[in-house]
Order: structure tokens, then sequence, then C-alpha cells
């Protein structure tokens, strides 16, 4: 375990009490230098570490550690989560599930991690997920489904992470086809969905919805390509201190709900409402790169986009990229 992350730890646990530098640097063998670059970083990762001259360091607000125990205390589902793997460190929770699945893991498994090493997102990108800052995790859901439910499942994810927040938060987030959840016109979460497809019969025997939403990251701790797009739950909200385990209780409840009636598509209604492309006029990224100016008219019901280019023609997409939002 490095420097860093033992002195989060000791600060985490210690319920708001002051340890001098000295203290920490005895307590794990190293130099007060090293405590001291320890504590720059948990700082940079936006972690509020409270610093007096001549007392030492603590963490100001209450802890929001990511354990197994908490998640339980807040959990109501009937499935999702009753087996449940919290992890301080892995690649991906997403590749965790994955090897898991080799293993026959079970419907409504749920992994979650404090920090990804190797966060994936869509398209071969990274999601920059790190330790303390967010809510990283993976449901496997492994029923039989056709190819293009893949896409109606993230959907229904975003839905559920939506209405969670909103329900928390007080909030209005919004989603960007197919699966991305913004708050104040900037990206929150994202998530990706992966299944393996059976050839014979067309279908999927399971899927991977992971989901990764920033909670605590600042302008300053996001990589610079990052900070003008994407931004976080407790940077968007005033006074808000986001409890990352009733946050992930909560979602599973609302994904539950949404899973269950998932075929009858009720909540597609929803997932209009909150679409933050309807109605508006975006840039279309061709798989080529040329990008062309378009109306969204719809999504349709298995959640592809509906486009209306400058000449009339009317497309529908079931994958593809949305460049800017243009300005009416
Ligand atoms: C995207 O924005 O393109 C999708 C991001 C999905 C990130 C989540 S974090 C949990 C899960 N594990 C991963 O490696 N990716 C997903």
């Amino acid at each position: 375990m490095s420097v860093k992350t033992q002195v989060k730890h000791i600060l985490l646990e210690s319920g708001g009490e002051y340890f001098s530098g000295a203290a920490l640097a005895r307590t794990l063998g190293v130099s007060r230098n090293a405590v001291w670059k320890a504590i720059q970083e948990l700082e940079k990762q936006g972690f509020p570490v409270e610093s007096k001259k001549s007392v030492g360091y603590r963490m100001v607000q209450a802890a929001d550690l990511l354990t197994e125990e908490d998640i339980r205390k807040y959990l109501h589902t009937k499935y999702l989560g009753n087996i449940l793997i919290v992890k301080e460190i892995m690649d991906s929770t997403n590749d965790y599930c994955r090897n898991l699945l080799q293993q026959g893991a079970i419907r409504g498994t749920v992994v979650v991690s404090n920090e990804q090493v190797a966060g994936r997102g869509r398209q071969g990108k990274r999601f920059y997920s790190p330790g303390g800052c967010g809510l990283y995790f993976s449901v496997i859901v492994n029923q039989d489904f056709q190819l293009q439910d893949a896409s109606v499942l993230t959907a229904c994810a975003a839905v559920a992470t939506s209405r969670a927040i909103d329900k928390l938060y007080h909030t209005h987030t919004q989603i960007k086809w197919v699966n991305d959840v913004y708050l104040n016109g900037k990206k929150i979460c994202g998530i990706l969905t992966e299944g393996e497809l059976s050839l014979e019969s067309g279908t999927m025997s399971y899927a991977i919805v992971g989901i990764g939403i920033n909670v605590r990251n600042t302008e300053e701790t996001m990589p610079q390509g990052l900070r003008s797009t994407v931004s976080s739950i407790e940077e968007e909200v005033s006074d808000c201190h986001v409890q990352r385990c009733a946050l992930l209780a909560a979602i599973l409840y609302e994904m539950e709900q949404l899973i269950s009636e998932m075929t009858e598509r009720r909540f597609l209604a929803e997932y209009r409402q909150r679409s933050c492309l309807i109605g508006k006029r975006v840039e279309w990224v061709e798989t080529n790169g040329t990008v062309k100016k378009v109306a969204v008219m719809d999504i349709t019901d298995d959640c592809a986009l509906v486009t209306q280019d400058t000449f009339g023609n009317v497309e529908t997409h079931y994958g593809g990229t949305i460049g800017k939002i243009l300005e009416d």
C-alpha cells in the first residue's frame, strides 16, 4: 500500500482527530517529507485535509468510505447487490466482472472499487478513476438479451443513475444519448455496457453494466483535456457531501425497478424527457471523422437516435458520436 493510501486510511478512520506529521511518519516508518507529499496528493485528489500549524493534519468532513457493511445499510433491493464485492483498488470493475463470469458469477453481482487504474470508457477511451473521488461499479445482468437490448439496458442504467442523483441531491440531471449523465451542461457520469454475443442464437447471455460517476473531482484534479466538459456532483451542487454508499444503493434500487419492466419500455418516456439532445441541433460525427450539423428529432423505442440533416434527410443511428450541442 502506498504512503498516500496509508495516510488516507489513518485520517479517514480517525473521525476528524489531528495527527502530527511526525506521528504519521513514525507510525508508517517513512520520512516526514514522504508524509507531506502524501498529504499534497490527497488534497489534489479532492480529499478535505485540514492542516494546522504545530498540530498536524485531519480530514474535515465525515468520511466517505466505501465498505460492504455501509453499502448494505442503505441497500433495499431484492437481488441486485446480494453478492457485493468491494475493493480498494482494481484495474477495472468491468474486467473484474468478466473474470467472475468465467467462474460462473450469478445475476445481480455488483463489484465496486474505490479506485480504478485501468478504468475503461466507450470507444476504447480511458475512464479517469482516481481514488476517493468517484463511484466506480459494475453490475452483472445475466439473462438472455437480444443484441439491440444492450442499448436499452444502458439507457435503463442512465435513467436509474439520473433519477437517483436527482432524488438525493435535488438536481436536474440530463442524459446525453446514449450513456452519459450531465449536470449543468457537464458530464458527471459515463456508462459502459459490455456483453458476449452468441453468433448461433444472436443473443447475449450476460451483460456487464459499468457505471462511473465523478463525485468530488475538482477542476484542478481533472486531467487538462477534460476540464471544460467534465465535472462532478460536489463541484456542481453547493454544500453537498456525497455518501457514495448511499448513492450506490439508490442507483441499484432504481436499476432493479427499471430492469424488471425493461421489456415494456415504460422508462423510455422518462429517458426522452431527460434527454438533453431531443429538439436540439448538434454536430454528428461520422465514423470517418466528418462532422455534419443535424437536428435531433427523437429517440426510438430501441434507443436509436433519429436525426434530420439540413437537406431534410432523416436518419436513424444505433451507434455513433455526438460532437457539440449547437446554440439555438
Ligand atoms: C464512458 O464515459 O465512455 C463510459 C465510462 C464507464 C466507466 C465505468 S467505471 C466502472 C466500469 N469499469 C470500467 O472500466 N468502466 C466502467
